[in-house]
């Protein structure tokens, strides 16, 4: 291993032999953390040629179980966001789609770091069921178009482990490693066709426009690789998507924006999303997609749609809850709102107990923060920025700095 360790470490391209004794054995429990590690920051700093990233791609599919999702009618597409702060689109895309007849079965994450997963939001909802196996995802998805599930310990467990460890090390924040562990899961859970949202900015792990374009590029090479049709979103996370960050919030906020009640810069994401993963199932122009996603929000189906997956996943809505021990921060300065910092309101929401300093951590699906106001939204000093939703944690001072007022 160390001489694998040392050949990254110089730039030199890895065989797949070397690829898979060091990734294979660590998974396997042969290489200690500290090797993995080292190898982890080796790529980091050095990169990835394209072969060396197919091969580990192609290794960390075939560590585990493939979904074989032929079973189900017409075109399956997936959906996978880089991680951001505050986003919940899969929430509201799932019921959009899935009420427009195209079926959408999809393995989601927890969240990890800053930022949140569509499994913690889903599971704020009291009894909801995320651990499907994959027989019980497809028979849902053949009945109501849709199912969101854990993804299962068989399906792409290389990445488990090594995700878990990057997240600890370092090691998140490389193109040619996001690429493999995204890519990997979605070949592996079998869809027809993979719609990605790759983020930038303060709250996401890519911090340009320019990385992120690197990763949808590559991603799309990995997707052409395996013959899958890959559509790429550039989005912005510099700021929290939506108003909400915490699970039971989140909740809440998806379920406005289904009901037709808000639209903001969230609910403009998650139609252009909507528009298309329509466009691709039903193989429709992006404008005839989405005049039916519109049709689907404003008529009310979607948020049918929405209760009857809950439903169907055994969540009782009527038990959600969001804590009643609320602070509001407030503007010490007036002025225009230029920006709210994503990243550090991601943390902030892992410090209240929204998300996990450590995977074994337990989250508490009551905190969070929601944001009273939106950017370029003139100020007056004293104004509420956001009320912090508190559980056991107390929040730390100058929560306001993350504002930008100018
Ligand atoms: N999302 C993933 O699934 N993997 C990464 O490495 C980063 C974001």
């Amino acid at each position: 291993m160390n001489h694998i360790i040392n050949k990254k470490r110089l730039g030199q391209e890895l065989t797949r032999e070397e690829l898979s004794k060091s990734f294979g054995g660590y998974v396997d429990g042969n290489i200690p953390d500290y090797q993995m590690s080292a190898l982890l920051m080796a790529i980091c700093l050095n990169g990835m040629t394209e072969r060396e990233i197919l091969d580990l791609t192609d290794l960390f599919i075939q560590s585990g179980e493939q979904l074989d999702l032929s079973i189900i009618e017409g075109i399956k597409v997936d959906k996978h966001s880089t991680g951001g702060v505050g986003d919940k689109t899969t929430m509201v895309i799932g019921p959009l789609v899935a009420s427009c007849g195209v079926s959408f079965i999809k393995m989601s994450g927890r969240g990890l770091g800053h930022t949140g997963g569509t499994i913690d939001k889903l599971e704020s909802i009291p009894d909801f069921r995320a651990d499907l196996t994959p027989e019980e995802m497809i028979d849902q998805v053949q009945k109501i178009h849709l199912a969101i599930a854990d993804q299962t310990a068989d399906l792409v467990p290389m990445d488990k482990k090594i995700y878990a460890l990057r997240s600890v090390t370092g090691t998140v924040e490389s193109i040619p490693l996001i690429a493999v562990s995204v890519m990997s899961k979605k070949i592996a859970g079998g869809a027809d066709k993979i719609l990605l949202d790759v983020k930038f900015g303060e709250g996401a792990f890519m911090k340009t426009k320019e990385e992120a374009e690197e990763l949808a590029e590559l991603m799309k090479k990995i997707g052409d690789h395996y013959h899958k049709e890959v559509r790429t979103l550039i989005t912005d996370m510099n700021t929290p998507l939506g108003n909400s960050i915490g699970n039971s919030l989140e909740v809440v906020e998806a379920i406005r924006i289904l009901k037709n009640e808000e639209h903001n810069v969230l609910t403009e994401l998650c139609i252009e999303l909507a528009s298309n993963i329509v466009s691709m199932g039903k193989e429709l122009s992006l404008a005839q997609a989405r005049k039916e996603v519109e049709t689907v929000l404003q008529d009310g189906s979607a948020y049918q749609k929405f209760l009857e997956f809950v439903k169907a996943q055994h969540g009782d809505l009527a038990r959600l809850e969001i804590s009643t021990k609320k602070q509001n921060i407030v503007a010490h300065k007036a002025g225009i709102l230029k920006a709210i910092d994503a990243f550090k309101m991601g943390e902030l929401s892992v410090m209240l107990g929204a998300g996990r300093k450590t995977k074994e951590d337990s989250i508490d699906p009551k905190v969070g923060i929601m944001i009273k106001k939106q950017l370029n939204d003139e100020i007056q000093v004293g104004d509420t920025l956001c009320t912090l939703y508190l559980g056991d944690q107390e929040p730390p001072e100058g929560i306001e700095e993350y504002f930008e007022i100018e």
